[in-house]
């Protein structure tokens, strides 16, 4: 490669574009002009493209145009020559059927819109909870120097004297509405008072969870988790992310540089301690594959055993994400694992995450415990086996019921969301609380898209004996704020042809988390017999990008990414337009 300008640099691939004095360069310069852009601006510096997931239909990146003039200050500030992009967002309460059906989608809008343009680095702006997982995985398969922004919590809600949780306060509310409890004129007040301000969901929800990995895998600046949405410290660390990025282009610090083996492990061992979200299984697989890591599902559950649970966190436990920051946030966590992580792994700083957060205390050791004193001994995600689920289905202990992790009883069989909703609050429905409810056909291809539907509604007539938690089997998701004893992501998946296919009313079902057992207690001929009667339920998707979808999904134990985006790809790109 030639070198740009004097000082010996090797030329940036926007140069490709922008350098020169034929009728291509002209187009590309001229054109760029017409938005107010100086000519000083192609003189060989670093063009930082800033992915932009605003979208008024995404309430939680709603806020991401003024973050995004933030970032552009920085770039201008370092030298850089900021321009501002949009992909697909993905807002989790307005998406049908699910946003998880359009994750690989964006992911393939943000790979082909940084490899088709003239960038040299990239900022990616994330929030809500899919829009994280989408950029990344795109931006990976990219390989460019690569830094995220996140979008940032809500504030706390409070209704009545008492905070509001995103999400887990809806689920608990609506129960107790259910139930006969709370009234829905004081749920509908209930609306007002949870999402007050700017911000994704301020429980240790997906969102969280996610904006938590980007900064324990080391791709965010320090605090990227838990800053607040509306605090001014959030725009100070976007500001600071635009003059990293110019700086990370010079350095040719790329993504691949800093998702390493030991940088996953730091990040699913944090999720641990943080008690978050399942989904992050799901992200942090595909995320793997794009960056030729090998990652396993196995890992999430060894690599975890000797993690207690820090952080007092909703969905499973008592405080929100403000609460957090305040008490030091992921720094103050990181410092405590210690020794318990990679310390030395590479970040987007230029050093390491032990230098990143050497001087990181906790404010409040309620909220982020002591390694002496953490909220359980043990934290994570427990990975379950048998012949129920083999290859694999995901239980997070910390957000279900003690005494129904050894649980032994009466499946109760759902197909389908539909069926569910249908029968579900019908009072000759043949179920109490020692069953075991089923759903199937809400897995990557059944669904499709694997909907967050694995934290299935109680039956009415059991929740009015004040029973608040059963044990729920699926091949679904389960959304971050969500909690009880649920298995989710069963492996094969039921419309694969899966063993959870074979299960009928009246089986008898064990679980045995300790011994991390998924166990359908009908003899092998039998279910045999019932495979060969099995035939696969019919395609939904006829046509468009659902078919794309269904032909071409991975088994959650492989990410539920597309077979054909596995990799990573490079920045280069062939061809000419002109
Ligand atoms: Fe957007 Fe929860 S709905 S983060
Ligand atoms: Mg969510």
């Amino acid at each position: 490669m030639s070198t740009a300008g004097g000082d010996g640099r090797k030329a940036l691939r926007s140069h490709e574009w922008f350098s020169g004095s034929d009728v291509n360069a002209f187009v590309h310069r001229s054109w760029m002009k017409n938005q107010g852009t100086p000519d000083r601006m192609f003189d060989g510096r670093p063009v930082i493209g800033i992915c932009n997931t605003f979208s008024e239909l995404t309430p939680c990146n709603g806020h991401f145009r003024e973050l995004a003039e933030q970032v552009k200050r920085g770039v201008l500030e370092a030298g850089g020559f900021p321009v501002e992009f949009p992909v697909m967002s993905l807002g989790e309460t307005l998406l049908r059927p699910t946003s998880m059906l359009f994750r690989n989608l964006v992911s393939m809008d943000v790979e082909e819109s940084i490899r088709a343009n003239p960038m040299d680095g990239v900022v990616l702006l994330c929030g809500c909870d899919k829009t994280t997982p989408a950029l990344l995985m795109g931006a990976a398969s990219c390989d460019l120097p690569t830094i995220v922004v996140s979008g940032g919590p809500m504030l706390t809600g409070r209704f009545r004297g008492q905070p509001l949780g995103s999400g887990t306060s809806v689920w608990a509310m609506g129960e107790d509405v259910r139930a006969g409890q709370m009234s829905e004129c004081d749920f509908r007040a209930a609306e007002s008072a949870m999402s007050r301000s700017p911000g994704h969901c301020n429980t240790m929800g997906t969102a969280s969870t996610m904006a938590s990995m980007v900064e324990a895998l080391g791709l965010g600046l320090p605090n990227n988790a838990a800053i607040p949405a509306v605090d001014a410290r959030r725009r100070v660390l976007a500001r600071d992310a635009g003059v990293r990025a110019v700086e990370l282009v010079h350095e040719d610090l790329r993504i691949s540089k800093i998702l390493t083996r030991p940088a996953f492990e730091n990040a699913i061992r944090v999720n641990a301690a943080i008690g978050g979200s399942t989904n992050a299984v799901v992200h942090l697989l595909a995320l793997a594959g794009r960056v030729e890591v090998p990652l396993e599902l196995d890992d999430f559950d060894l690599l975890v055993r000797n993690i207690p649970l820090l952080v007092d966190l909703m969905p499973s436990g008592r405080f929100l994400m403000e609460d957090f920051f305040d008490a030091g946030g992921l720094p103050a966590v990181i410092r405590a694992l210690g020794d318990l992580l990679h310390t030395d792994a590479l970040t987007v700083t230029g050093r390491t995450l032990d230098e990143n957060n050497a001087d990181a205390p906790a404010w409040n050791t309620e909220v982020i415990r002591d390694r002496d004193n953490p909220v359980t001994e043990s934290a994570g995600i427990a990975v379950l086996r048998g012949n129920l689920a083999p290859d694999g289905a995901v239980i997070k202990p910390s957000a279900a019921s003690p005494d129904l992790l050894k649980h032994r009883g009466r499946a109760v069989v759902f197909e389908g969301v539909d069926d569910l909703r249908a029968r579900i609050d019908d009072d000759d429905l043949d179920v109490d609380e020692n069953c075991v409810l089923v759903l199937r056909g809400a897995g990557p291809r059944g669904f499709p898209g694997m909907p967050e539907v694995g934290n299935l509604a109680l039956p009415r007539k059991v929740l009015r004996r004040g029973v608040r938690d059963m044990v729920r089997i699926s091949d679904a998701r389960m959304s971050g704020t969500a909690y009880g004893t649920v298995v989710l992501h069963t492996a094969p998946e039921a419309a694969a042809g899966g063993p959870l296919a074979l299960v009928r009313d009246g089986d008898m079902i064990e679980l045995d988390v300790p011994a991390r057992r998924l166990h359908l207690d009908v003899p092998d001929e039998e279910l045999a017999r019932r495979l060969a009667e099995w035939t696969p339920p019919p395609a939904r998707a006829t046509g468009g990008y659902q078919r794309l979808y269904v032909e071409h999904v991975l088994q959650a134990d492989r990410g539920v990414d597309f077979d054909f985006l596995v990799g990573r790809r490079g920045a280069e790109v062939h061809g000419h337009n002109h």
